[in-house]
């Protein structure tokens, strides 16, 4: 009976081995994965994403985009509009879907570490209202890309209202900072207090 015991004390140890050899190729695999350092800071994010496909949707409340397909624009010297080029591939309402899954896709890049503000200080990823209004974002991309889906003019105006909401509840604890000394609308002391909640 003894040795027996034996081998059934060494198998355990190897199972335990090999459990420890398992935990440790997969932190190897999750260390290993492809990171993405930040590129641009957070303005440039703001006004490259953000800014022209929520315009795009906000746009809907007054373009109706079952009847109006946007008109070339070819007013440049070579007969090309190389800003707008492209975006007569796709059917007006297929440009909605797309600004919205822009608006709900994307939040992770708010989240990427070592990203800053125009002014240098860190996009606060780890704080908790930051990621609260980052998931309303999301949130508010699903509910236009759901409302664009119904093919409703009415429908995707209204999620207008929810985009809004979003972009300008985040904006006035982290953008347009206001108090003593500081005006939204001074470009230095305002951009200075940028993406920080304690004003300096
Ligand atoms: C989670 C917070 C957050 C959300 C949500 C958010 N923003 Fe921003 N936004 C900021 C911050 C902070 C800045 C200032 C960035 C900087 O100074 O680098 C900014 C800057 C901008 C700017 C550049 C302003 C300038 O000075 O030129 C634009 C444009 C912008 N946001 C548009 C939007 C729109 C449109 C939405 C909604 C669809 C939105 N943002 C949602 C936090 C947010």
């Amino acid at each position: 009976m003894k040795p027996r015991r034996a081998s059934l004390a060494v198998v355990a140890a190897c199972i335990v081995l090999f459990n420890v050899q398992a935990d440790r190729s997969q932190t190897q695999n999750a260390t290993s994965k492809p990171s993405f350092p930040a590129v641009g800071n957070l303005s440039q994010v703001m006004r490259g994403i953000l800014f022209p496909n929520a315009n795009l949707i906000f746009n809907v409340q007054t373009h109706d985009p079952s009847v109006q397909k946007p008109a070339p624009d070819n007013s440049s010297s070579d007969g090309l509009n190389w800003i707008a080029w492209g975006s007569n591939l796709y059917s007006p309402w297929e440009l909605v879907d797309y600004a919205a899954v822009t608006l709900a896709e994307p939040p992770p890049l708010r989240f990427t570490p070592g990203r800053q503000c125009e002014n240098g200080k860190p996009v606060p990823v780890n704080e908790p209202e930051w990621i609260k209004f980052t998931q309303e974002l999301a949130e508010a991309g699903r509910t236009a890309y759901k409302a664009s889906q119904t093919r409703s003019q009415d429908a995707v105006s209204d999620a207008t209202a929810v985009i809004t909401d979003a972009c300008s509840h985040c904006h006035q604890v982290y953008r347009d900072r206001r108090g003593p000394g500081v005006d939204p609308r001074d470009p230095v002391t305002s951009k200075a207090n940028r993406c920080v909640k304690q004003l300096q």
